[in-house]
């Protein structure tokens, strides 16, 4: 009586849902003829995990069909991640548990088991597939994992003792010149399917001689990169990715297919607008708005380094100059360029100045300008002053500062290709601390409080490595004209962003996950966190590319829209099925790594 009088006052209250979400160890574990039911239900697309690696160990446990060479050939390729079922570019956060031979954190001694992977896998190719498959599991207290591409820094597309719903093959593609919004406009639109990456849907618009807002890496999925907010190349010309959805199809873990737009299922549409991936559903299908593409793009570069004579002479100097050239983003950026700055210390300063013969002393900048519709010379004089500031402001004799005569792109494609880079990411373990930057932390503040800012934001745990630091210009003019209605859900301190800062510096020991990850955790809190804390304590940060274990994480990625996506969370996913590191509500949760076990710890 107690029990249902509890029930009735608290409908979404968590004793409707059992401590822990059930392992194979557990006595209510579906049995084998139940395992086939389900994939009986769903056409046969279940897949049982064999981790691709366990041919790298003796006797081949899992019976991968993937020789060991290709998979360690393979290992740091975000791609190869993406094209398996279970696998995830940053395997640290599924425990380390079937690494190759020399994969960071490959331990001889760990032998090969599922650790942080998934049980088992749905191959969907239909929304009832999912439907079907997330009704059974979380009626049977399981917890689902959603992976597209399994790009997520903080392995948010996998989970130990889960059913996976792998949305790769939603890889539908079509074009529609004049689909109608609830105002009755007409908009050019690109329907396609969850489980495209970014590639996919370029060279489409590129067919129909358009553009879409998405990444800079093609390999990145639409499906968490969209729900999360999604930066690219023309976010500071046109918003963010997720400002340009106009309808999404979503599955819930009670089995219902939704389709949400501005006429329906209004709240779950603005939730699935920047609240986060695999949280509040499955998204099987986006309608994107697509945009004309520049007729020119011009790609200028800048850099900056101490000059190799003046030893640490020159330390102060490229301080300085670090932080005049940041101080001129936003008024650049409403100029109309867009791009990214990087900064380098100690031994990785080497990788973004391959002349460097040594560790430089402060800090080095390489600095890539996009202009679209800008000409080489327009784009001149708008750097060209920012060039003669650092020159009177630091002590010329101390620095080298090359620009060069930049490129033309005569088409968006091409323009795109170059930037894409290599995507040899995958593999170790990303941890890094970030902020959303705008003028008042860039512009408003003296050189030498941000010079200071910066020196704090490239310190590393391991001094001689020094750090990364990645700045990118993806915000300014075109997030702050989104108009309400495109919005979404996405942190409001996004509007007067202009950059999105990455630091980085954390030293992980990837034998240890937990441990190693713990660790880093405290470090990056204390170096970095509290350095965000003073220098932007109003801004955000961004959930794709942030740290999952800041201690002001609900402030800092969903800012004022927390508790109304809690309360969304729980009308689409009563059962808390879908469990992510930073989820909303996830505070309720302990994922133990060593375990796997997740349990409600509120
Ligand atoms: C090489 C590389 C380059 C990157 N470049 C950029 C960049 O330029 N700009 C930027 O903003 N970010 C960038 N990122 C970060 C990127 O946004 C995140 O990694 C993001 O999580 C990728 O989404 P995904 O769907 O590809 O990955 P996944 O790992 O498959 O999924 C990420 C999250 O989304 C969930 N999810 C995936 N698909 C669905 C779906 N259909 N429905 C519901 N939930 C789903 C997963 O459960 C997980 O929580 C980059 C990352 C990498 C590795
Ligand atoms: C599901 O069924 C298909 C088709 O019969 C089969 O190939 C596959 O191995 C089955 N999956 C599991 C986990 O048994
Ligand atoms: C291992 O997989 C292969 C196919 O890749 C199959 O022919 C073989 O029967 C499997 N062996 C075991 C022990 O499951
Ligand atoms: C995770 O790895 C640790 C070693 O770092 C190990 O002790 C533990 O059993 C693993 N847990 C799982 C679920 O594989
Ligand atoms: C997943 O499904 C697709 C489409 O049906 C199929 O081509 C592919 O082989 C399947 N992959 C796995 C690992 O089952
Ligand atoms: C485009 O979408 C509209 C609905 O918004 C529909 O009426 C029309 O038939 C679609 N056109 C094509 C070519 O599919
Ligand atoms: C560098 O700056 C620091 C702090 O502002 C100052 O104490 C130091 O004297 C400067 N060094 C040089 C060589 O100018
Ligand atoms: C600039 O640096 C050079 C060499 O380090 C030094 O000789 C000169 O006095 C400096 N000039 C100023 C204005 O600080
Ligand atoms: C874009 O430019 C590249 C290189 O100049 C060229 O190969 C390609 O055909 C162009 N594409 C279009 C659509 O014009
Ligand atoms: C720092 O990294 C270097 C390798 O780049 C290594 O040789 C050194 O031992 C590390 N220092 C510490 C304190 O871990």
């Amino acid at each position: 009586m107690v029990q249902l009088l509890r029930l009735l006052a608290f409908p979404f209250d968590t004793l409707a849902v059992p401590k822990c979400k059930s392992t194979p160890y557990d006595s209510n574990w579906p049995s084998e003829g139940e395992w086939v039911a389900l994939n009986k239900s769903i056409d046969g697309t279940l897949v049982k995990t064999i981790p691709v690696a366990s041919s790298c160990w003796p006797g081949n446990p899992f019976n991968s069909s993937v020789s060991c060479e290709v998979v360690k050939a393979n290992w740091p390729l975000a791609a190869f991640h993406s094209e398996l079922p279970e696998s995830i570019d940053y395997p640290i956060y599924a425990n380390n548990s079937c690494l190759p031979p020399g994969a960071a954190g490959y331990d001889e001694k760990r032998g090969c088991s599922l650790g942080g992977l998934p049980e088992y896998v749905v191959n969907a190719t239909s929304e009832q597939h999912v439907a079907t498959a997330m009704k059974w599991a979380s009626q049977r207290h399981i917890r689902i994992a959603v992976k597209g591409t399994g790009h997520d820094l903080n392995g948010r597309s996998s989970g130990a003792y889960s059913i996976s719903i792998w949305t790769r093959n939603f890889n539908k593609i079509e074009h529609n010149a004049s689909w109608s919004l609830l105002n009755g406009e007409k908009e050019n639109v690109l329907i396609a399917g969850s489980g495209n990456v970014w590639g996919d849907l370029y060279g489409a618009a590129a067919e129909q001689g358009r553009v879409v807002v998405g990444g800079n890496d093609e390999t990145v999925g639409l499906g968490g990169f969209i729900q999360g907010g999604g930066h690219g190349p023309l976010t500071s010309t046109y918003g963010l990715a997720t400002h340009q959805v106009l309808q999404a199809t979503v599955v819930t873990t009670e089995g219902r297919i939704l389709v949400a737009n501005d006429r329906q299922n209004q709240d779950l549409f603005w939730a699935v607008r920047g609240g986060g991936a695999g949280q509040y559903g499955v998204i099987t299908e986006y309608v994107l708005k697509t945009h004309p593409p520049p007729e020119l793009v011009t790609v200028g570069t800048l850099q900056i380094a101490p000059r190799t004579d003046s030893g640490s002479l020159s330390t102060n100097a490229t301080w300085d100059a670090a932080a005049t050239l940041l101080s001129s983003i936003p008024d650049l950026m409403d100029s109309g360029l867009a791009g990214v700055t990087m900064l380098g210390t100690g031994r990785s300063a080497m990788s973004l100045y391959p002349s460097l013969k040594e560790p430089p002393s402060g800090v080095v900048m390489n600095q890539m300008f996009f202009g679209y519709n800008i000409t080489p010379a327009a784009m001149a004089l708008l750097v060209d002053p920012v060039i003669t500031h650092i020159r009177s402001h630091s002590n010329n004799s101390k620095l080298a500062i090359t620009w060069a005569e930049p490129a033309i792109y005569r088409n968006y494609t091409s323009f795109s290709k170059v930037i894409s880079g290599t995507s040899n990411v995958a593999g170790g373990g990303a941890l890094m601390s970030t902020r959303l930057l705008g003028r008042a932390e860039l512009s408003e503040l003296s050189q030498h409080k941000l010079a200071n800012f910066l020196q704090k934001a490239l310190r590393a745990q391991n001094e001689s490595d020094g750090t990364l630091a990645i700045v990118g210009l993806q915000g300014g003019p075109g997030t702050a004209r989104i108009s309400e209605s495109r919005w979404g859900s996405v942190n409001p301190a996004y509007r007067s962003a202009y950059v999105h800062f990455i630091s980085m510096g954390a030293s992980i020991d990837l034998t240890r996950p937990k441990e190693g990850l713990a660790a880093a955790a405290d470090w990056l809190e204390e170096n970095k966190e509290a350095l965000f804390r003073e220098w932007a304590p109003n801004t955000g940060a961004y959930i794709n590319e942030a740290n999952p274990f800041n201690s002001h994480w609900k402030q800092d990625i969903y800012g004022v829209h927390y508790e109304k996506l809690l309360e969304t969370k729980k009308r689409y996913d009563p059962s808390e099925s879908l469990y992510i590191l930073n989820g909303v509500g996830s505070d309720r949760w302990d994922y133990d790594l060593d375990s796997g076990k997740l349990c409600q710890i509120l």
